[in-house]
């Protein structure tokens, strides 16, 4: 989220479920499998020069593993659970696109609903 620029349009669902880089993973691409989320980084996970075990734009790792410091009291990355939380409702947003689609309404966070049968494993 960027403090310094404001517009009137608020931001859509994609830009924080489905944008890797919005919950702090950085760029890459996200498959469910069993269940499960992963994430599958677009940038090299050890980069060479660097001597780093991770990708240079992650802040934070799929399992909840801070990789920065932060600068300010409280201020932290998503945890593990956070950040699967957010990208599971990324999978649905395809054809459930908002609150007015019952799927979104009805939603309960601490009982999301199981995937559809209609949702393509892609
Ligand atoms: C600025 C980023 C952002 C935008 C835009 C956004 N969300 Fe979220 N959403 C979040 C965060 C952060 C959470 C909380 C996750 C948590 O507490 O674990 C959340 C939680 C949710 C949850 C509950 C998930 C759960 O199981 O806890 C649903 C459903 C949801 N959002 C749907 C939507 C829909 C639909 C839209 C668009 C109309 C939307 N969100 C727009 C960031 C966003
Ligand atoms: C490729 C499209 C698609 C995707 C992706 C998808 N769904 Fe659906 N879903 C549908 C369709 C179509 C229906 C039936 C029409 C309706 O009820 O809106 C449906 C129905 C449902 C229903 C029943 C709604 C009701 O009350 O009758 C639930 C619950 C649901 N989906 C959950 C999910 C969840 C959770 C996800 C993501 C993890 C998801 N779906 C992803 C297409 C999809």
């Amino acid at each position: 989220m960027n403090p310094h620029s404001t517009q009137k349009l608020g931001r859509t669902c994609e830009s924080c479920h489905i944008d890797t880089r919005a919950v702090g993973l950085g760029r890459g691409s996200v498959k469910y499998i069993n269940g499960d989320l992963k994430f599958i980084p677009a940038l090299s996970s050890s980069p060479d020069i660097t001597g780093l075990d991770h990708p240079l734009d992650a802040f934070v790792d799929i399992d909840g593993r801070p990789l920065v410091h932060t600068s300010r009291p409280g201020l932290r990355t998503f945890n593990r659970e956070e950040i699967k939380r957010i990208l599971y409702v990324g999978l649905c947003l395809e054809c459930h696109g908002d609150f007015n689609d019952k799927v979104m309404k009805n939603w309960n966070p601490s009982n999301p609903p199981e995937p559809c049968v209609n949702m393509n494993y892609r």
